[in-house]
């Protein structure tokens, strides 16, 4: 029953086309400072190989969680200096937060958006409850204490839903299932250095192009959110992502240049027969979790 009302809540917010108007004046408003490229890789976490939202979030709702059970010793101090130190750490979290949510579209944007709102609901009641108790006002400030933490849970709930739910900072090929035996691909001919070519390889979609030292492929689809790579360019070296400018060393998959944290998944060629001939490089296939294309 409760699964069903968080399901029913959730949908909601997601066709909350009301959302979209005020969603896009913040993202209009953020982008210019989140999206700096000097900033959003490692706001991106392309340095650590996933989201660093995730990792951060840990830090506030830490210090804001541990307050409350101060609050409930009776030790302001300690309480008060916690709300503090969650101010001072939301800070980044919410930085890096802003910055993944400025690449999303439609649902994902609705929900982040929400997400967002909550959160900084929360963050303004403990920067007021950090006011009241360096005021002597320990009361009103665990009370607000409690109100931020209500606002954090109902942020936290959102963030879950957008990364267990819509698959928000989850490589986009996860999931993606693809040929391990040698499997016909195209002509080699078609595949000219310079240029991204798109190709088939039994159903999941390739992007081809020639190197000095030969053919490579890649997974078409940007591991980032999912972007057509092959309506990319080539630039130093690498294929620069169509959407959002990620850059993925063409040598090897490795992303040079974020938003994009995780590589772009690598295939193995090689020519028989005058066909050029694909499989899937690592053993993914292995993975217990569902596959599919
Ligand atoms: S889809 Fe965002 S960098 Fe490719």
């Amino acid at each position: 029953m409760l699964n069903k009302l968080m399901d029913l809540a959730t949908s909601s917010v997601e066709k909350a086309s009301f959302l979209d108007a005020p969603a896009a004046k913040l993202a209009a408003l953020v982008a210019p400072v989140v999206q700096r490229p000097a900033l959003r890789h490692v706001a991106s976490g392309t340095p650590i190989g996933h989201p660093l939202h995730p990792l951060l979030v840990a830090f506030p709702i830490g210090a804001w969680s541990s307050a409350l059970a101060f609050d409930a010793l009776g030790d302001d101090d300690a309480a008060s200096t916690l709300v503090a130190l969650g101010v001072v750490t939301a800070l980044p979290t919410m930085y890096t937060g802003l910055s993944d949510w400025s690449y999303t579209e439609g649902a994902e944007k609705r929900v982040g958006f929400l997400h967002a709102t909550f959160n900084t609901l929360a963050l303004s009641a403990y920067v007021a409850s950090w006011v009241a108790r360096r005021r002597g006002r320990r009361g009103l400030g665990v009370l607000l204490s409690l109100a931020g933490m209500a606002g954090v849970s109902g942020g936290g709930w959102l963030g879950g839903h957008l990364a267990y739910a819509l698959g928000v900072g989850v490589d986009t090929t996860a999931f993606q299932h693809s040929e391990s035996e040698w499997t016909d691909l195209a002509d080699p001919a078609e595949v000219v250095a310079g240029e991204l070519t798109g190709a088939d390889l039994d159903g999941v979609p390739l992007v081809l192009t020639r190197l000095p030292e030969g053919i490579v492929a890649y997974a078409d689809r940007c591991s980032h959110r999912g972007a057509p790579m092959h309506e990319g360019t080539i630039r130093d070296g690498c294929m620069i992502c169509p959407w959002h400018d990620s850059a993925f060393d063409l040598r090897d998959g490795s992303v040079a240049e974020g938003p994009a944290s995780r590589p772009q998944t690598t295939f193995e060629v090689r020519v028989a027969d005058g066909r050029l001939q694909a499989r899937r490089l690592d053993e993914r296939s292995l993975r217990t979790n569902p596959v599919g294309r």
